[in-house]
């Protein structure tokens, strides 16, 4: 079984989608993880994350370490991803891993275009928002706690200026699925986000799987 969680910057899909493959016993996948790793390779060979060829050969040659640095988060990273993620080669590079990952057991994935793009066929579909404001103060909240200082008013600029691009690329754009359930979690913390979630699920699926 795949479950698609995908939505805009710091709206809570990988704490929401960890604690569901946890529950369900599934593996997980944090696909940003693809193109943040892809973003900082290029940044590293001294291109410009918008290179097609640049971006493309990094995503090509991606290995795990690349995928367990510790310099992915943070607004370079950010934006460097969501650069090489609007280049069609890069997502073509990276497609077939993520659904073999997800085929291979099931999983639940988290991204922009698992339910439209990647898992189309998904059983259930999950597309997890909150307003800007929200979600920027809960990056504000993730950067300090970090101990990285950071201005509140630029991390609202920089997630909403990531959500445009993400959102207004021709290639896999961030949307919700026809069929997905749009889960607005502005009002909710991610245990109340959690519940909802497994309400929805049940509601799709019936009988839900439990973890081992
Ligand atoms: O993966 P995404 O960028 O969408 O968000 P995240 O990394 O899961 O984290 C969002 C932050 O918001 C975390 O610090 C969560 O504890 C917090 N949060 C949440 O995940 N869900 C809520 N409903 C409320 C807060
Ligand atoms: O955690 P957050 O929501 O801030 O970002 P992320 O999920 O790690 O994704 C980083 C960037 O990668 C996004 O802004 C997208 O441009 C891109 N991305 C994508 O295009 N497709 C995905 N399935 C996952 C991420």
């Amino acid at each position: 079984m795949v479950i698609a969680v995908d939505g805009p910057a710091a709206a809570g899909k990988g704490t929401l989608a960890r604690r569901l493959a946890a529950a369900l016993g599934l593996p997980y996948l944090d696909t940003g993880l693809l193109y943040r790793a892809t973003g900082r390779r290029v940044l590293d060979a001294g291109a410009d994350p918008r290179d097609p060829e640049a971006a493309a050969a990094a995503a090509r040659n991606l290995t795990p370490a690349d995928l367990a640095r510790s310099d992915l988060r943070g607004p370079e990273a950010d934006m460097a991803a969501s650069a090489v993620a609007a280049i069609p080669a890069v997502r073509a590079a990276l497609l077939d891993w993520q659904r073999e990952f997800g085929r291979r057991h099931g999983a639940v994935l988290d991204g922009r275009d698992i339910g439209t793009v990647v898992f189309p066929e998904a059983p259930v579909k999950l597309f997890v928002t909150a307003s800007a404001e929200e979600r920027a103060r809960r990056r504000f909240l993730e950067l300090q706690g970090r101990g990285t200082a950071a201005d509140p008013a630029q991390v609202l600029a920089e997630l909403q200026a990531r959500d445009a691009q993400d959102r207004q690329r021709a290639v896999a754009p961030l949307v919700p699925a026809a069929d997905a359930a749009v889960l607005d979690t502005t009002e909710l913390d991610a245990e109340a986000a959690f519940a909802a979630a497994m309400a929805l699920l049940r509601e799709r699926l019936g009988e839900l799987p439990a973890a081992q």
